[in-house]
């Protein structure tokens, strides 16, 4: 087996990251697949996802929230909860919502992401 050797040595190294600290405090995917066809599952993409993600992306910017050790808004594929949907889950916690409007999403960021509650009425 080959030693590990930073040749890049303005990335982190294994002693910067032996303080557990995760690189996001909160790392947000919403999946935006889409599905064509009549017979076939439920997919977010055909119930707002993308223009959530966008909003969630956008709101976070705005409460100058996005970055490293702060939030990061990413983009997913299916992630199997298609008939719960459209879905978006939260790490570290793990936590699943679903959504309907950008209030849902706003209540989501104000309440999980800045105050650290379980928003009861969204979660799946
Ligand atoms: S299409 Fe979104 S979870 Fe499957």
């Amino acid at each position: 087996m080959t030693a590990y050797h930073n040749e890049h040595p303005e990335l982190p190294t294994e002693n910067d990251m032996s303080d557990d600290k995760p690189f996001y405090e909160h790392h947000v995917f919403f999946c935006l697949n889409e599905r064509e066809g009549k017979d076939c599952r439920p997919s977010c993409g055909k119930h707002g996802a993308e223009k959530a993600q966008k909003h969630a992306k956008q709101r976070i910017k705005e409460l100058d929230l996005s970055g490293q050790g702060k939030v990061r808004i990413n983009k997913a594929g299916c992630l199997d909860r298609c008939e719960e949907g459209p879905v978006v889950v939260i790490y570290p916690q793990g936590t699943w919502y679903t959504y309907v409007d950008n209030s849902d999403i706003d209540e989501i960021i104000d309440r999980h992401i800045v105050k650290g509650e379980i928003v009861e009425r969204l979660k799946i």
